[in-house]
């Protein structure tokens, strides 16, 4: 591999935000079809990387190489022309146009006089759709796509162009099990055409199933690159953050206290039916299941974003109607969503302000919010999340997409809730900091908060819940304790296997 020229190169690359050296002499190549992961923790430069060399920041210094060629990426439009592909990490289409349009965005196909040529532009778009084997076609306006969807929308666009090279940022973080096959399919085809791919991603089995190398950034600095086939993941996050980590499953027990929240009979519509379970103070309860399972309907249910069909919701004993997130709030529910993009966060403000949202009415002294107070919470999640940033003012929209989320999770922590919910809490958060939020939810249950952890990624769930509840299609098919699940029982019962199913 290493006598042929490579795709791309990166040479001593530097680039400075203000207060923020993001990137600090950086090299890093990729050779025509090879799958090259980049590493590193939330907020340690990849995203920044990936942007100069996608034209959207200009290098303070250092240069940019396509096969021998130093070139200049003036603008994204001039690194596509130049066969550098980009898929976002945020996902950057325009929600009220079709998939066509978007994915042919200043390049619409035309007719003489100039007119679109709408024929061409739909016929090309769907043969690209097809071979990505979606569910919508050319025609359909993004904003009615799952963000999943959206995503394949992205994945769409880079197969337009005549790729030397194809970014990948965090491209399955809202993948179904079943999207993320074709993709990887697609990563293959684009491999055997020769095309070099950066991969980032935080998820190991992933990074070690596709990659050919792996290189790791460290604080913006380069600390090295490890051939996948002869490293592994404690090698690997040695590299990203100077220590290993104990991945073991729960064995701590919190004692338990009362029951914080019992739900009985709840349905709702065909998202859910007949669902009962109860969580106590002191408990952390995982809902594991695959996508679409009705995992997160429930949560939004708790949270007052939905209105049950039948069924009760007690919280301390007392039957309640949530008609609200306010009602929720109001009750001592918090929710940190799947989606952070959309529910979470307000992009245009600063960090303290983002983290403190939900609750400058009780800050107030007199007419005024205590600044004091909010920058004195602020500070405490940001030491106890690990929270990268120069400080309070630096807007959300300017953090690294791990580090965003930890600003939402800290917001609802700060709450101090009675039933805490998290739907996915570490999409997207590197490897140590997703130790870091585990121990901080287990942490959370020895204080007496209820937790229900919504995830699908088993290791998470078998790591952190005291029980799991395994959902299958609407339904809740089986509980278990921390000492009875396997990994083979808890796949079985969210394939809607039950426990006597399996005996006749
Ligand atoms: N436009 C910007 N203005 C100011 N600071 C920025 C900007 N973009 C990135 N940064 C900072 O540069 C650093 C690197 O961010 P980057 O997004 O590259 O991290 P990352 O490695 O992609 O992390 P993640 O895994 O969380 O996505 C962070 O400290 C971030 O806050
Ligand atoms: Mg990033």
């Amino acid at each position: 591999m290493t006598d042929k020229t490579p795709a791309l190169r990166l040479e001593n690359i530097v680039k400075t935000f203000p207060g923020v050296r993001a990137l600090d002499g950086v090299s890093f190549e990729v050779l025509p079809g090879e799958v090259h992961a980049l590493m590193g923790e939330n907020g340690a430069g990849k995203s920044t990387l990936m942007k100069v060399l996608g034209g959207i920041h200009q290098p303070n210094e250092g240069r940019i190489l396509v096969g021998e060629e130093p070139v200049v990426m003036a603008n994204p439009l001039d690194a596509k022309a130049k066969g550098i592909v980009f898929i976002h990490q945020e996902l950057s289409l325009a929600e009220e146009l079709t998939v066509a349009e978007n994915i042919y965005l200043g390049e619409l196909p035309r007719k003489s006089f100039g007119r679109v040529d709408w024929k061409t532009l739909h016929a090309r778009t769907d043969e690209i759709l097809a071979q990505l084997k979606v569910g919508f076609d050319a025609r359909t306006v993004v904003g009615t796509l799952s963000i999943a969807n959206q995503q394949m929308v992205e994945i769409a666009r880079a197969l337009t162009v005549d790729a030397k090279a194809v970014i990948f940022d965090e491209p399955t973080a809202s993948l179904t099990d079943a999207e993320k096959v074709v993709l990887f399919e697609v990563i293959e085809d684009l491999k055997r055409q020769g095309v070099g791919i950066i991969y980032i991603s935080h998820r190991m089995e992933e990074i070690f199933r596709i990659t050919d190398r792996i290189s790791v950034l460290r604080d913006g600095q380069y600390r090295g690159t490890l051939v996948t086939a002869e490293t592994d993941e404690d090698e690997v996050t040695q590299l990203m953050i100077g220590r290993s980590l104990d991945l073991s499953r729960n064995e701590s027990h919190a004692e338990l206290g009362d029951v914080a929240v019992e739900v009985r009979g709840l349905s709702c519509g065909d998202l859910y039916r007949d669902v009962s379970f109860e969580i106590r103070r002191g408990e952390v309860v995982g809902f594991y299941g695959l996508v679409g399972a009705g995992r997160t309907e429930i949560a939004e249910t708790l949270f007052g974003l939905r209105e049950p069909s039948f069924g009760q919701i007690l919280l301390d004993g007392e039957e309640v109607r949530l008609h609200s997130p306010a009602d929720a709030i109001a009750r001592g529910i918090s929710l940190v969503p799947e989606d952070r993009k959309g529910q979470g966060l307000v992009l245009g403000m600063n960090c303290r302000d983002n983290m403190t949202l939900p609750q400058v009415d009780d800050l107030k002294a007199g007419p005024f919010v205590a600044e004091g107070a909010e920058v004195a919470i602020f500070d405490q999640y940001r030491d106890r999340l690990d929270i990268r940033t120069p400080g309070w003012r630096q807007l959300v929209g300017n953090l690294s997409g791990g580090n965003q989320q930890k600003i939402v999770i800290g917001k609802w922590l700060s709450m101090h809730p009675t039933l805490l919910i998290v739907d996915e809490p570490t999409r997207g958060i590197d490897v140590g900091s997703k130790s870091e939020i585990h121990k901080l939810v287990r942490d959370l249950a020895a204080q007496g908060y209820a937790v229900m952890v919504i995830s699908s990624e088993m290791p998470e769930v078998l790591h952190v819940s005291d029980r799991i509840v395994a959902m299958y299609h609407g339904e809740l098919i089986r509980s278990f304790t921390s000492d009875e699940v396997t990994e083979d029982n808890l796949i079985q019962a969210i394939s809607g296997i039950r426990p006597d199913e399996k005996a006749a």
